[in-house]
């Protein structure tokens, strides 16, 4: 049975969460492969939004089992807290929870590294949701990393002791004069260690294959965006892994002939939160509005995000790097209004006009070449056939699907479960 991935093509906060949610009626097994608690996944129903930085986006289903892979990195102190929301809904996770035991594990130490590297950059900072991503995954392929199933030993606290000491020595090397009292945050650590081992480990990679061997359906959930990809993003203003399709094989365990579907999600427009180069971003009343009506905050960290209009170069590009099969566009409510919609369709790169995404895009080598639109002003949010979606919407997607030469499947009118449009 094929397995189908979901992933971001901009740089993260597209609705990943939203549409696995959507989705998750016709699959038994959500996997996420990658990331950690940078991450920060909206779902809303019934009145209420959920958060979800680590547990897979399709954990408030009755029957899906909800694997986190090994590609991703787990904070126990994050996931307990994840676990804490859940117990509030009364939500019974611990049968359809699953942890892989090669999972890595974000230690308190990691943390204040990733704010003692940010604090020594300065100006050139990455921006980085400083949950430890950089530094656990730095530990991870230099071979120092402690694994989920690694708290299944007897040894782990002396391997712990180890590589915490290790960090102490490589703050201090920083001389960032970051204050933090370790003995707290360890104490609160090996609290929600404690937590964390009351779920279930498991060797993935064979979970996966037996339950594709017996014709189960799985999704892999992505996390960040294809242009914060460690290899294909805006370098270095990037997240640690790879979050592009091939991410899901090495995070899961998948073989690359065993997928089938890549959904790639996009907003309507642009967004981006934290440090990098982002060609079409606006500093004026249209980037305002985006800000204002998408309700641009960060989910992990509350920090604005950057707004610009849609850039069909970068777009095209992680349409290609992830072989999209089907797209899905968000926010299209967030556009009501605009009388004139700007699609960036080409660069001036070098005095030419290029229409690839090249090595360098800050702002001083590329300018956007915009193609313009006409928009749309009836409110989309209470729409639920795609027969009542405007003219102007539909010449949008039109457009959009000759330029990017994949169909757009899914239109997304809200934040709600139900605000979603399928074609
Ligand atoms: P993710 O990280 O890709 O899961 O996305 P986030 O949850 O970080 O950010 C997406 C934000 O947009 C969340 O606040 C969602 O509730 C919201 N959202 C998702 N789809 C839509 C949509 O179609 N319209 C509007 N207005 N909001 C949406
Ligand atoms: P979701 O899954 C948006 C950004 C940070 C920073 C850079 C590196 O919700 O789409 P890191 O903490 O990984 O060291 O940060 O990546 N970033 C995200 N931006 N959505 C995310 O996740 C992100 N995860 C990391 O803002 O610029
Ligand atoms: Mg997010």
């Amino acid at each position: 049975m094929a397995v189908n991935l979901l992933l971001g093509l901009q740089w993260g906060d597209e609705g990943k969460g939203k549409i696995v949610d959507v989705l998750t009626k016709d699959y038994n097994i959500i996997a996420r492969f990658q990331g950690g608690p940078n991450a920060g996944h909206t779902l809303e129903f019934d009145g209420i939004k959920h958060v979800l930085h680590t547990i897979p986006s399709g954990i408030f289903h009755d029957k899906a089992i909800n694997l986190v892979g090994n590609g991703v990195v787990i904070d126990p102190v994050i996931f307990k807290k994840e676990l804490d929301n859940l117990n509030q809904f009364n939500l019974d996770y611990k049968s359809k929870l699953l942890i892989s035991r090669k999972a890595h594990l974000i230690l308190p130490t990691h943390r204040i590294l990733d704010a003692a590297s940010e604090a020594a950059k300065g100006k050139a900072k990455i921006g980085s949701t400083l949950k430890g991503i950089g530094p656990t995954y730095m530990d991870k392929t230099g071979r120092n990393g402690i694994r989920i199933g690694d708290l299944e030993l007897s040894d782990w606290k002396t391997r712990y002791r180890a590589l915490a000491n290790k960090h102490e020595a490589m703050i201090d090397f920083y001389d960032a004069k970051i204050e933090y009292d370790l003995e707290e945050l360890e104490a609160e650590f090996f609290e929600a260690v404690k937590v964390l081992k009351t779920l279930t480990f498991i060797d993935s990679e064979e979970y996966l294959h037996q339950a594709q061997r017996e014709g189960k359906t799985i999704l892999a959930e992505g996390a960040q965006g294809s242009l914060l990809d460690i290899d294909f993003g805006t370098y270095p203003f990037v997240t640690s892994s790879n979050t592009t399709a091939a991410g899901a094989c090495t995070g899961l365990g998948i073989a690359p002939n065993k997928i089938k579907d890549v959904f790639g999600i996009f907003k309507a427009y642009t967004t981006r939160v934290g440090s990098g180069p982002f060609p079409t971003e606006l500093f004026d009343n249209d980037g305002e509005t985006m800000a204002r009506v998408g309700n641009e905050f960060g989910a992990t960290t509350g920090r604005p995000r950057r707004c610009g209009w849609l850039d069909l170069v970068a777009l095209k590009y992680a349409v290609h790097v992830n072989g999209v099969t089907k797209l899905m566009m968000m926010k299209g409510d967030v556009l009501s209004g605009f009388k004139t919609l700007k699609v960036c369709t080409a660069y001036e790169y070098q005095g030419k006009k290029i229409t690839h995404l090249p090595y360098n895009i800050e702002p001083e080598n590329v300018t956007p070449i915009y193609t313009e639109m006409k928009g749309w002003s009836e409110d989309l949010t209470g729409m639920s056939d795609a027969s009542e979606l405007p003219k102007e919407l539909n010449d949008y997607i039109a457009f959009l699907e000759k330029e990017l030469e994949t169909p757009i499947t899914i239109v997304s009118v809200g934040p709600d479960r139900t605000q979603t449009i399928h074609r």
